[in-house]
């Protein structure tokens, strides 16, 4: 982002399974992009909401936790840290944290006074409770009915996309990233895809500034069941064919 006179304002960075590819940074690049920050002078806004849905392999450290290390105190530190109980517990309570500098902290807190007064009490009292009783259950539980999904997403794909056809294979979170062969319209596709056939998907091209992405999508495979993946991918691989 800009602010004015070319200089950058800060960046934002979705390091763990980031929404909509599914995919994380290693530490190299976590490392080069806070040296990048270093050198540019500007924050790094570490948006993280799927952190702990990690199904395979080893936990990244946070951004923010590197950079603790290098300038020696969270109060030293360019990261804001953000988390969210959404992906985890649910989203409807509307709670999460942020972890960043004291000053930092202090500013957001007059900001979120000035913008809402609050987050609701009680909402935030229920999610402590549950915290407290089941975080590291509900984490492992989370991943264990995810892992299975993801898995059931990953066999079926080879089957239900066309020749030509890529997709990501995340360790985690909650999203399959899917790049069809460059003559498909996937905004044009959504369309016969929800009418004709009942299924639907984001358009890639939702999450390009520049107007690319157009024969991508994004496939969650959280909310339906291994039943309704197999269902939906059957049904996308005909909306394809009938599209083309
Ligand atoms: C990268 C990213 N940040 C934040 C959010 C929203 O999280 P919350 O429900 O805590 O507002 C999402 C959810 O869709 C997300 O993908």
């Amino acid at each position: 982002m800009n602010a004015g006179e070319g200089s950058d304002a800060f960046a934002y960075v979705v390091p763990d399974f980031a929404n909509p590819t599914g995919e994380t940074l290693g530490e190299t690049e976590r490392r080069e992009i806070l040296a990048l920050a270093a050198e540019r002078d500007m924050p790094v806004i570490e948006d993280s909401p799927y952190e702990m849905l990690r199904f395979d392999g080893i936990s990244e450290l946070p951004m923010q936790a590197l950079d603790v290390e290098d300038s020696g105190s969270i109060d030293a530190s360019r990261v804001v840290y953000c988390g969210s109980f959404s992906k985890v517990f649910t989203p409807g309570l509307r709670v999460g944290w942020v972890c960043a500098s004291r000053e930092i902290i202090s500013r957001l807190t007059l900001i979120k006074q000035s913008s809402d007064l609050n987050s609701p009490a009680i909402n935030q009292r229920v999610m402590l409770h549950l915290a407290r009783m089941t975080y590291d259950e509900q984490v492992e539980r989370a991943c264990s009915i995810y892992r299975q999904k993801r898995d059931a997403m990953l066999s079926l794909l080879g089957d239900a996309l066309p020749a030509g056809s890529r997709w990501t294979r995340p360790d985690g979170g909650m999203f399959v990233w899917v790049t069809l062969p460059s003559e498909i319209d996937t905004r044009e596709l959504l369309a016969t895809a929800g009418r004709d056939y009942g299924v639907a998907f984001v358009p890639g091209g939702a999450f390009h500034a520049d107007g690319g992405g157009v024969n991508t999508l994004r496939l969650s495979y959280t909310l339906p069941t291994v039943d309704q993946i197999e269902v939906g991918l059957q049904r996308l691989g005909q909306a394809i064919s009938a599209s083309s």
